[in-house]
């Protein structure tokens, strides 16, 4: 038997980076996974792979930063395979900037992207979830904990990601319910892209990685979110695992 057979799960950003390494570790561990993304175009290729492995996994194209749509993204699944059991809110966008340079878009397409679809596809998934006692794996940020330069609208999304997990951790840890946080560095698109914008900052924070190498996103981030998702961490929530190379340690 698999660690997630049977379960269902949603991965938001699941079209590429990490959130496709999930996706991919959660589907060879038996889970039926919905990834949600803007990309479509990537939407697609990715679950055609997922389904090499599982033929039940879907791909629902959304915005995340239309939050009338979060609703319907559960009641789809929910339409769907009638279960929800792991919730896991990987995606979101933000732009670097100096503080003193930062304006209200930069911080509505952090939080937009992040925090609200966060916060809201929680609520939505909540009845659900009690009813699996359930799984929520939310995604912290080093440059949230550290307070890394030019990330202010960033860092600050991904606190306040931190804050409400911490919350419900608390509220829903008597149904069964566990809310953990992943804080990775990984080799994603994002971070290629990233590299090439920023190449002094970047390698900096290579610099800063004492196993000396970005995480895979499948078997470093993945199985990480597999153990998360699965029974070998019930006795574990509200906390957040530094999957990143031993980069920053919370004490
Ligand atoms: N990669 C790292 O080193 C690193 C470091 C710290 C934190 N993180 C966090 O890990 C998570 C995944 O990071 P990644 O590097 O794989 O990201 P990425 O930018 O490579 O991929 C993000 C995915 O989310 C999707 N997405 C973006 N905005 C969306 C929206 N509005 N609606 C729907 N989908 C949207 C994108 O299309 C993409 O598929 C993020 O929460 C990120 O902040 C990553």
């Amino acid at each position: 038997m698999s660690r997630l057979d049977g379960k269902v799960a949603i991965i938001t950003g699941g079209a590429s980076g990490i959130g496709k390494g999930m996706a991919m570790a959660f589907v060879k561990e038996g889970a039926k996974v919905a990834i949600v993304d803007l990309n479509e175009e990537l939407g697609q290729q990715s679950i055609k792979e997922l389904q090499e492995y599982q033929p039940e996994c879907i791909f629902i194209p959304a915005n995340l930063a239309e939050s009338d749509k979060l609703k319907g993204i559960v009641q789809q699944v929910m339409d769907t395979y009638g279960q929800l059991d792991i919730l896991v809110n990987n995606a979101n966008a933000s732009r670097m900037k100096p503080f003193e340079e930062i304006t209200q878009a930069d911080i509505d397409l952090s939080f937009n992207t992040g925090f609200y679809p966060t916060f809201y596809l929680m609520q939505a998934a909540f009845p659900y979830l009690k009813e699996s006692k359930g799984k929520v794996i939310n995604f912290a940020s080093g440059a949230g904990i550290n307070g890394d330069v030019s990330q202010g609208t960033y860092a600050a999304a991904k606190e306040a990601i931190c804050a409400i997990s911490r919350v419900a951790a608390n509220e829903w840890s008597p149904y069964g319910i566990n809310v953990n946080l992943i804080s990775p560095i990984a080799n994603s698109p994002g971070v290629q892209k990233w590299a090439k914008e920023e190449p002094e900052y970047y390698q900096a924070m290579l610099s800063k990685i004492p196993l000396r190498r970005l995480g895979e996103l499948e078997s470093d981030i993945g199985r990480v979110a597999v153990f998360l998702a699965s029974a070998d961490s019930d006795y574990m929530t509200g906390q957040t695992l530094m999957v990143d190379g031993g980069a920053r340690k919370l004490r």
